[in-house]
C-alpha cells in the first residue's frame, strides 16, 4: 500500500508529520519513495538492524547525490577506517575531560543567564540554547576567549551552509566564512602539535601520531597515522555534529516543557527525574531526524527486497514513536523508563558525544528552571522550525520571564 510522505517536505506541524509516520509505521513500515529513490524505514525494529549492520548497509556516500551525501569524516565511513578515526577521537572524551567540560558548562549556562540581567524577554535560542554547546564545542578543539564571536559567526555560517532554505548570496557569505574557520582550526592542530594542551584536540591529536588503531596496537604502521588536513576535517566534523544538534536538543527540551507544565512542575520538585528527563526529551525531539545508509549487497529487511546500492533512510523521528516499542508513544513522560529511543543512533556509529550533549542539555535547562522559574513562551509567540529533512531543528522560540 502507497503511503503518501515525503520526508524532504516542511512538514513541520507535529500532530501531521506524527499521523503520516504512524500511517507508515502500520500499513507500509519499508516504503520505497521513487521521487527521491529510497527506501524510507520508519519501524525502530528495522532502523535498529540497519544501524547495527555496518557490513550490509554502508554509511558511505554512494548513488545519486542528495542532501543526505553533505558529510564527512568518521560518520560517512565503514569497517576498520572507520573505527580507527573513532578510536582517535574517543581518547579525547575520557571521563576527566567530561568532568572538566560539566564544570563549564555550568559556568556558560550561568554566564548566558546573567547577561539577561535587565532584560525580561528575549529569543530562547539565541540568548539560552546557543552558548553552552558553543563554547563546550570551543572549548574542545582550542579556540581563545578572544576568537569567540568570530567563532560563533563561523559556527553559524557552518549551520547556514547546510540547510536547505538558505539563498545562493547566504551560501556563498557562508562558505567564505567557513573557510576562514578551516583555516583558523588548521593554525590550532599546528599549535597543539607544537605545545599539547589539556584539550580535547590535543588527545586527538596524540591519538591520532601514536596511530591508534582498528585492531592491535602491535600493526601501528605510519600510513595509518593521520595528516594534519584529516585531524583538522574531525575538529570539524566534532562541531558539525555536537554544535546545532545540541543547541536543538536544549531548545526542544525547553518547549517540551513549556508544553507540558505538568511535567516540567515534578521535574523542578524531584530533580532525580533529570536522568530519565533528558532521554525524553531526545526521545520526544529526535533532533537528528533521520540518516541515511546504502545497501552493499541484495538482502531482505522485515520481507522486503532491497537491492545492491539502494538507498535506506531511516526515520528516528518515526521509530522513537514506535507503539511496538513505546508504551503510549505520543506522551511526554519524563520518568519514562525504559526508553530504547534511538535519538543517538545505535550500533557503530552510535554518538560519540552522547554523555556530553546530555549533560549539556541537563545542566542547561536546571540552571534556567532554578533561575528563571516562570520562564514562558511571549503571548502569542510560536517556534520557528529549521526547515530541513535531517535535522529536526529550533529557529526561534520568544519567551519571557
Ligand atoms: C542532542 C545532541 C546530539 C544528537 C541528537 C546526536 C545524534 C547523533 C546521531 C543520530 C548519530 C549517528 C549517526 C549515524 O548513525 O550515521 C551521531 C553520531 C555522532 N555524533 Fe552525535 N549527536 C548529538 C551530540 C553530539 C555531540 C555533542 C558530539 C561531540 C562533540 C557528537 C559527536 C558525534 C560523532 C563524532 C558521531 C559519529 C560517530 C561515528 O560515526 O562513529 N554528537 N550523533
Amino acid at each position: 500500500m502507497k503511503v503518501n510522505y515525503d520526508i524532504l517536505a516542511p512538514i513541520h506541524e507535529t500532530t501531521a508529520r506524527d499521523r503520516a509516520l504512524a500511517e507508515l509505521r502500520r500499513e507500509a513500515p519499508i516504503q520505497w519513495d521513487p521521487k527521491n529513490e529510497w527506501w524510507l524505514l520508519t519501524r525502530h525494529a528495522d532502523v535498529r538492524y540497519v544501524s547495527r549492520h555496518s557490513e550490509i548497509f554502508s554509511s558511505e556516500p554512494k548513488g545519486p547525490w542528495h542532501v543526505f551525501e553533505g558529510h564527512f569524516s568518521m560518520q560517512a565511513m565503514d569497517g576498520a577506517p572507520h573505527l580507527r578515526h573513532r578510536n582517535i577521537v574517543n581518547r579525547g572524551f575520557t571521563p576527566r575531560m567530561v568532568s572538566t567540560l560539566s564544570e563549564r558548562a555550568l559556568r556558560y549556562a550561568d554566564e548566558a543567564i546573567d547577561a539577561l540581567d535587565g532584560r525580561h524577554s528575549g529569543d530562547f535560542v539565541t540568548d539560552l540554547a546557543v552558548p553552552v554547546p558553543m563554547r563546550i564545542i570551543a572549548d574542545m578543539i582550542g579556540v581563545a576567549d578572544g576568537d569567540l564571536q568570530r567563532f560563533r559567526e563561523w559556527s553559524d555560517a557552518m549551520i547556514h551552509m547546510s540547510a536547505e532554505g538558505t539563498g545562493p548570496e547566504m551560501r556563498a557569505k557562508s562558505a567564505e566564512l567557513v573557510g576562514e574557520l578551516s583555516d583558523y582550526i588548521g593554525e590550532k592542530v599546528r599549535e597543539r602539535r607544537e605545545t599539547p594542551q589539556d584539550d580535547i584536540l590535543s588527545r586527538i591529536i596524540e591519538a591520532a601520531d601514536e596511530g591508534v588503531l582498528a585492531d592491535t596496537p602491535d600493526s601501528i604502521n605510519p600510513e595509518d597515522r593521520l595528516n594534519s588536513d584529516e585531524i583538522k576535517d574531525m575538529a570539524l566534523f566534532l562541531l558539525i555534529a555536537g554544535n546545532e544538534t545540541t543547541r536543538n536538543g536544549i531548545s526542544h527540551a525547553m518547549l517540551a516543557l513549556l508544553q507540558h507544565p505538568e511535567e516540567r512542575a515534578r521535574l523542578m520538585a524531584d530533580p532525580s527525574l533529570w536522568g530519565t528527563a533528558v532521554d525524553e526529551v531526545l526521545r520526544w525531539s529526535s533532533p537528528v531526524r533521520a540518516m541515511r545508509r546504502v545497501a552493499l549487497e541484495d538482502t531482505t529487511l522485515s520481507g522486503q527486497k532491497i537491492r545492491e546500492g539502494e538507498s535506506v533512510v531511516m526515520v528516528y523521528a518515526s521509530a522513537n514513536r514506535d507503539e511496538a516499542v513505546f508504551e503510549d508513544p505520543h506522551t511526554f513522560r519524563i520518568d519514562r523508563s525504559p526508553n530504547e529511543h534511538l535519538a543517538m543512533g545505535f550500533g557503530p556509529h552510535f554518538c560519540l558525544g552522547s554523555n556530553l550533549a546530555k549533560m549539556e542539555i541537563r545542566i542547561t535547562l536546571e540552571r534556567i528552571l532554578s533561575r528563571l522559574p516562570n520562564l514562558r513562551l511571549v503571548k502569542g509567540g510560536a517556534p520557528v522550525f529549521t526547515p530541513s529533512a535531517l535535522i529536526d531543528g529550533i529557529e526561534s522560540l520568544p519567551v519571557e520571564w
